[in-house]
């Protein structure tokens, strides 16, 4: 009989894009996906712990599964990704009816994992370091895809090791998949209704096919030939490899999105030595000044992080005055938290809760304020539009993004989802903007370029 699994998934794109592929994994094993958590027979949890102390919601998680199972004895439960990296075997002692932990690596080897486990071999960890991903089986399969717009991995793990970061230790060392197995996923999206892929990658900048010599350049070009598709994106790039020739692609590719997300974690020299991020903040300019000569009206968003260990009040100041000296799109910001074994949950000088929350307080204000003017721009400008979905907020609008990734709601029917279409702005809010579409009169086409 076939059988269901249902997937809970924390975290980031990387791991949503992972709890997709399951599908696929699992389909060659009888095994097809339930939104439902009571009729599934194998029940995962994909886990991220990037930032958060995310073990707690996975306990708490688990503590209303285990009713489930006590219910149901075959029903099988297994915990993945970032946390069960980390917590191992932990997490079998403290959750005893749990069957099976599976790293960031062990995902591909789901189908060996849940055979060996129904038949009967006890609970398990798997967490060694063995990726294998794009197995020829999987191929065959196409999980129904609905999306306009599809995350796609291009590489795995990180060879970076900024010090606030778990990422290199729970996920591992870089590695790149195939160009053809990338090109083939994006082309399978294609036919079934995908116009934009955004490529995921802790450093998008280090892909190399492993086949071949074609690097992230290659792979762009590659892309923005591929009949059908209409947007490229990608995240992240890591500042110091963001190469001349990546940013000459946003003058000479005319898919690729006028986007980019570059993390700039600190605005202070010292801060980012002690980060081992490898650029000072003049070298970060530099390239954004490179980005703005090639394509002037590029958005550009980053990742900030108050309070790191040692973190002074001019460093913080720093911060500020370098985000007002670039005046961002928009910015994730975080409060520093210790993540064992990243080496600076062992640096002295950590700075108090309190103090953390101030500053992130007074830099998201200022965010705010130039987001806001960031998105005022916009306003008489007509956008092409990617219409993704209903607006969730506003019943009778649509939503879609400009190629700059602002999000943008407006006035229109359903059957304008998947197309794009010309928007006239007509006001820039804090979190969109709002549009109308445009008549013939108003302007026509204007491409980003
Ligand atoms: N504390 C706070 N923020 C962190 N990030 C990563 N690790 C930590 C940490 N220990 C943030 C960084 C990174 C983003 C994905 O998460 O800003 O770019
Ligand atoms: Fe973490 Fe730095 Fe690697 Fe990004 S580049 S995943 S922040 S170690």
């Amino acid at each position: 009989m076939a059988k269901r699994f249902h997937i809970t998934t924390f975290g980031c794109q990387m791991n949503e894009y992972d709890s997709g592929k399951v599908e696929q994994i699992l389909a060659p094993v009888g095994y097809s996906k339930t939104e439902e958590i009571r009729e599934a027979d194998l029940i995962l949890i994909n886990t991220c712990s990037i930032r958060e102390k995310a073990e707690q919601k996975v306990y708490s998680l688990l503590g209303r599964l285990k009713p489930l199972k006590e219910r149901n004895p075959s029903l099988l439960i297994g915990v993945g990704g970032c946390v069960a990296q980390q917590e191992g075997s932990r997490l079998l002692e403290r959750a005893e009816f749990l069957d099976f932990v599976f790293g960031t690596h062990a995902l591909f080897d789901l189908p060996e994992i849940i055979g060996d486990l129904s038949s009967g071999s006890g609970s398990r960890c798997f967490t060694d370091f063995t990726y294998r991903f794009d197995r020829p089986e999987w191929e065959k399969v196409k999980p129904p895809n609905k999306k306009i717009t599809a995350l796609v991995t291009i590489m795995r793990g990180c060879n970076n090791f900024c010090t606030f970061c778990v990422v290199p230790h729970v996920r591992g060392r870089e590695m790149s998949r195939t160009l053809a197995a990338i090109l083939g996923e994006i082309e399978s999206a294609i036919q079934t209704g995908t116009r934009e892929v955004t490529l995921l990658g802790q450093n998008v900048n280090s892909y190399q096919s492993p086949d071949g010599d074609e690097g992230f350049v290659t792979l762009l070009g590659a892309l923005n030939r591929l009949e059908g598709l209409d947007r490229i994106r990608f995240t992240t790039s890591h500042p110091k490899d963001l190469s001349p020739e990546l940013i000459e692609c946003f003058g000479r590719l005319e898919k690729l999105c006028p986007h980019i997300h570059l993390p700039l974690q600190s605005g202070s020299d010292s801060v980012l030595k002690r980060m081992n991020r490898k650029y000072t903040f003049a070298q970060y300019l530099a390239k954004v000044q490179d980005l703005r000569r090639i394509l002037p009206d590029i958005s550009i968003t980053t990742d900030l992080i108050v309070g790191f260990p040692g973190e002074t009040e001019e460093d913080f100041q720093q911060t500020l005055e370098a985000m007002r000296q670039i005046r961002y799109d928009g910015a994730f910001s975080f409060k520093y938290s210790d993540r064992y074994p990243a080496k600076a949950s062992g640096f002295s000088g950590k700075i108090a809760e309190s103090e953390k929350a101030r500053r992130l307080t007074a830099l998201q204000a200022l965010q705010n304020e130039i987001t806001l003017e960031r998105n005022r721009r916009f306003e008489g400008r007509m956008e092409q539009i990617l219409v993704e979905s209903r607006s969730k907020k506003h019943r009778f609008q649509m939503s879609g993004r400009t190629g700059g990734n602002q999000v943008v709601n407006f006035q229109g029917s359903d059957s304008l989802i998947g197309t794009m279409v010309p928007i006239l702005i007509e006001e820039g809010l804090l979190h969109s903007l709002r549009g109308r579409p445009a008549t013939p009169a108003s302007g026509g086409n204007a491409p980003w370029h």
